[in-house]
């Protein structure tokens, strides 16, 4: 019996000692060893490709300053500060999508993340198509940690490695969007106030949360919202010209404020695990960062806020902020990448501390 355990756990560092020297042999050395993401469009890199959907920008000019400059399924023109923010953590190849996983290496982690996508099933259904909510999000991750198991020998020896990635949240602007602010297609604007609705959002996503943590999460990223309604299509919608919807920037940093209290609530009560909260609307970027143009989109925009097809996107791409109706250039995800790995960029965006120092526990 003992010496099967010991030879069970040779064969485990053996394996082990080959994945690294893998590492070694492509001069990939990275802070953690595999990332997973769960989010929706500003995380999403092709998972909405193959659903019925509006939400999917498989299209140009999409992907305008992507490697070969061709549209991936990501809703700005070249990488999401996710992407960035696995570059900076020393990730060489991008984390595959969970749709397209053939040929990639799931040890190293998977994206989940869907356009449209919200906390709650319903979201973004009714009015822009299918997606992957975060709760199948979650069920596609099992799925991901079976297969991982499999490799390992075993759920426990999988385990001890799940325990040492990171877990990229980056979900709700949808709830609220595609959801709340549609009082025609969904009711939760007519049953619960902004307080009450917030309150209802986090507490299903700190159910959603615990799950992760049941099958191996114990760092985590959860990353706060926006201003919602400060995107060229909420002004273009908001009935003020040229005016942000300030509604909708109040009803979201209340969900904010909770999100940040849930990570402090469960630093409290997971002493196994570590929780950072990501402050999107810490960094508001402005003129001293190059930016000129701070709320018109890139592209020529469609009533639905993504950009037109085979349209032409303005030249001077890292001027502006938004690329479509909703989403950011590139050059601002380069920033917020920038500011969540390493808060001497911004020491306001990340709390308690930032993603560097979490890779580093
Ligand atoms: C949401 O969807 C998930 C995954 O498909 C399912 O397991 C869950 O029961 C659904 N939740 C609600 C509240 O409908
Ligand atoms: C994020 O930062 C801004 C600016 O410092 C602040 O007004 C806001 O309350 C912060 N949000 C949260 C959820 O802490
Ligand atoms: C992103 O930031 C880095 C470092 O400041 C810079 O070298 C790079 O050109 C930036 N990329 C974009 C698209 O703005």
């Amino acid at each position: 019996m003992a010496f099967k355990a010991k030879s069970w756990l040779i064969l485990h560092l053996l394996l082990l000692l080959a994945y690294f020297m893998q590492h070694c042999v492509y001069g990939e050395f990275t802070q953690v060893p595999c990332l997973f993401i769960f989010g929706d469009s500003l995380s999403d890199s092709g998972n909405n490709n193959n659903l019925q959907t509006h939400a999917k920008p498989n299209y140009k000019p999409y992907g305008i300053d992507f490697l070969k400059g061709r549209p991936t399924g990501r809703f700005t023109n070249g990488r999401t500060s996710i992407d960035i923010i696995g570059q900076l953590l020393g990730f060489k190849k991008f984390i595959p999508p969970f749709a397209n996983t053939i040929g990639s290496d799931i040890l190293k982690g998977v994206n989940y993340a869907s356009g449209a996508a919200g906390i709650r099933n319903e979201t973004g259904k009714r009015n822009v198509g299918d997606n992957i909510a975060l709760g199948l999000q979650i069920k596609n991750h099992k799925k991901i940690v079976s297969r991982i198991a499999a490799k390992f020998g075993g759920l426990p020896q999988a385990k001890h490695y799940l325990n040492k990635c990171l877990y990229y949240v980056n979900i709700g602007s949808n709830d609220y969007i595609n959801n709340y602010y549609q009082p025609l297609l969904y009711s939760t604007s007519h049953i619960y106030n902004p307080d009450q609705y917030a309150k209802v959002l986090v507490n299903q996503l700190s159910n959603y949360i615990e799950t992760l943590h049941e099958v191996g999460a114990r760092k985590f990223v959860l990353v706060g919202l926006g201003q919602v309604g400060c995107t060229p299509h909420a002004i273009a919608t908001s009935g003020k010209p040229g005016l942000c919807a300030e509604k909708q920037n109040i009803d979201t940093l209340i969900f904010s404020h909770q999100l940040r209290s849930l990570v402090d609530k469960f630093n409290i009560q997971h002493l196994d695990s570590k929780f950072i909260f990501i402050n999107s609307t810490a960094g508001t970027p402005d003129r001293s960062l190059g930016f000129k143009v701070l709320n018109a989109p890139c592209c020529p925009m469609g009533l639905d806020g993504m950009c037109i097809r085979d349209s032409k996107p303005c030249s001077n791409r890292n001027q502006y902020i938004f690329y479509d109706g909703f989403h950011p250039t590139s050059a601002l995800n380069n920033i917020t990448a920038l500011s969540s790995y390493n808060s001497v960029f911004n020491p306001k965006m990340t709390y308690p501390m930032d993603i560097k120092h979490l890779a580093q526990i």
